[in-house]
């Protein structure tokens, strides 16, 4: 299997290089409206938002700097297919303007305008971030009235255009099937609430460190997540704010292509050296997934728990029969077609090593069967 990926330095406003109704799942953080590291772009963007801010119209700056955001989310519109989703991570913003503190809701704003679309909204996501300062205070200190609350999550509001995707063929039935994930992944993914997201592990190099803080990159395991959740394998994946690269490289762990929007080219160096890590990365990533798995899988056998089902790809014990052909494409190789456009080679599932917690192919696993603790015991 090949999957084909392309970051297009250009504004996300008008993504000519994408076909009406082409896109399955669109994952991105925008900038954020009202706070301070994205004054300068949203001033680029539109300079009545300078004139705004130089004169204390605080609603005129938050409604212009959303306006620019609504140009983005009106080609959404026309790019993603019936049926497919939108996820997006926003953070509220608080700011004194004219002497008057106050918070800037985002969130709400861009679901106004997604309902104004014909978007369907689903239940959001709360991602609460792990803060450096949980007690910082915000306003009067100890007296009341005048203290804040500190702001510890963010968004991920969550899109669906039209009704439900339908699955008829037999093959995408089965690329469905393959695309499950592990019952105790979904316990964890869908709930309402976030914590504790891992990051890519590369450095960052910008010559001055800062990088990470001016990409304002989510942690890797957001798209994953997204992904795994909202789309199936062969899909296409967009982020119409790329910066860099994350939602391609959570997309190409996960074979699906992808498509990056980013108007601002400082980002493509740092996407492409973590690009060229993918293999590692995706490797590592699906590594760890079938670990936790194995992990989990003990743990429940220990505790005097049945396990029913097997998966017949990994001949591994699952909870349901949903997960019986899940199966995680490792990335054997990754081509660079000039700067922009990757070809991603994944292994073929015939090419899956039993890894050391896998035991042996059996013949013929029957589709329900408890497992013996002992029989367990020796396979992780
Ligand atoms: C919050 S950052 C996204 C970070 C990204 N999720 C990551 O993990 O690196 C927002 C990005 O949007 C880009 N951007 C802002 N307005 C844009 C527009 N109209 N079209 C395309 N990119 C835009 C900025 O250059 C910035 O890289």
């Amino acid at each position: 299997m090949q999957t084909h990926h392309r970051i297009i330095i250009d504004n996300a406003a008008r993504m000519a290089d994408i076909d009406d109704q082409s896109i399955d799942l669109v994952v991105t953080s925008p900038p954020y409206p009202m706070i301070q590291m994205w004054d300068a772009l949203f001033c680029m963007l539109n300079p009545a938002i300078a004139e705004d801010l130089a004169e204390d119209r605080a609603d005129g700056a938050f409604e212009h700097m959303h306006g620019q955001l609504d140009r983005v989310w009106t080609e959404l519109g026309r790019v993603v297919k019936p049926g497919g989703v939108v996820c997006i991570n926003i953070g509220d913003a608080t700011r004194t303007i004219a002497s008057l503190f106050r918070l800037f809701a985002n969130h709400a704003r861009i679901i106004t305008a997604f309902h104004a679309l014909g978007f369907t909204q689903v239940p959001t996501i709360l991602w609460r971030k792990a803060t450096n300062a949980p007690n910082k205070f915000m306003g009067s200190g100890m007296l009341p009235p005048g203290a804040y609350v500190t702001l510890e999550h963010e968004y991920i509001l969550i899109f669906r255009k039209g009704g439900k995707r339908l699955f008829s063929t037999a093959e995408e039935k089965n690329l469905r099937n393959a695309s499950a994930f592990f019952w105790e992944e979904r316990n964890q993914w869908f709930s309402d609430v976030w914590f504790n997201l891992i990051g890519t592990p590369q450095t960052l190099h910008n010559g001055n460190g800062k990088s990470r803080e001016r990409s304002a990159a989510f942690p890797f395991d957001l798209p994953y997540r997204l992904i795994n959740m909202f789309s199936v394998k062969g899909d296409t994946v967009l982020d119409p704010f790329v910066g860099t690269a994350t939602t391609m490289l959570a997309a190409m762990s996960a074979g699906r292509h992808s498509i990056g929007y980013d108007l601002d080219p400082a980002f493509q160096e740092i996407a492409l050296q973590k690009i060229a890590g993918i293999p590692e990365l995706a490797n590592r990533v699906i590594e760890r997934r079938l670990q936790a798995h194995a992990d989990f899988i003990a743990d429940r056998l220990q505790a005097g728990k049945e396990v029913r089902n097997f998966n017949r790809r990994y001949n591994v014990p699952v909870v349901t029969r949903q997960e019986e052909m899940l199966y995680l494409e490792p990335v054997r190789q990754i081509q660079f077609i000039g700067n922009d456009r990757f070809k991603v080679i994944h292994e073929s599932e015939a090419a899956i090593q039993p890894a050391s917690f896998i035991c042996p192919p059996e013949p013929d696993p029957p589709r329900t069967r408890s497992v013996s603790k002992s029989r367990q015991l020796k396979l992780f």
